[in-house]
């Protein structure tokens, strides 16, 4: 893999502004609260590329430091053909940006959506864009708890503890 022995983990929605930096937020959050940060290689991306540059939605950033989980130093950037073979996880937010990612070239089995990680079951993570700060709150608690799977599954499979 290209980032040596790190495991590399992009979270993935649509924008690049409300979801996948809460993924990418929230996760490294989580892995440092286990020691783990210096495991990983995180990033985020938009499946579209019209916030390419710009800082996390006001409404994630609020979220988020709510809970004490930093979005700093996060911008939008696009998923490219280039990132497929890039990550050992591309986690997707939801089935459209699932789908989107899957057109662009072949995956190696590498793309998965965040609620299969979800203990309360599948499905996609709401996209809170253009809604209240209730939206904002219920798309990060489910991503939290995704994550929290989602890293327990990575410590299981990668032997990490
Ligand atoms: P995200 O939300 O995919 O969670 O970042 C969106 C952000 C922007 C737009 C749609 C969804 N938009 O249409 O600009």
């Amino acid at each position: 893999m290209p980032f040596n022995d790190k495991i590399s983990i992009v979270f993935v929605c649509l924008g690049n502004v409300c979801r996948s930096p809460l993924g990418e937020g929230v996760f490294r959050h989580l892995a440092a609260e286990k020691g783990l940060i210096d495991k990983f290689v995180k990033d985020s991306a938009g499946t579209g590329g019209y916030h390419i540059g710009e800082p996390p939605h006001p409404g994630s950033r609020s979220v988020a430091g709510k809970f004490g989980v930093s979005l700093d130093g996060q911008l939008a950037r696009q998923f490219t053909k280039g990132d497929l073979p890039k990550w050992d996880y591309i986690i997707a937010m939801d089935s459209s940006n699932h789908r989107n990612i899957i057109k662009l070239g072949n995956p190696t089995g590498n793309v998965h959506l965040l609620r299969e990680f979800d203990p309360k079951g599948c499905g996609d993570v709401p996209d809170p864009w253009g809604r209240g700060d209730d939206a904002f709150l219920e798309t990060y608690t489910i991503i939290y708890r995704c994550c929290e799977k989602l890293l327990d599954h990575i410590v299981r499979v990668h032997h990490l503890m």
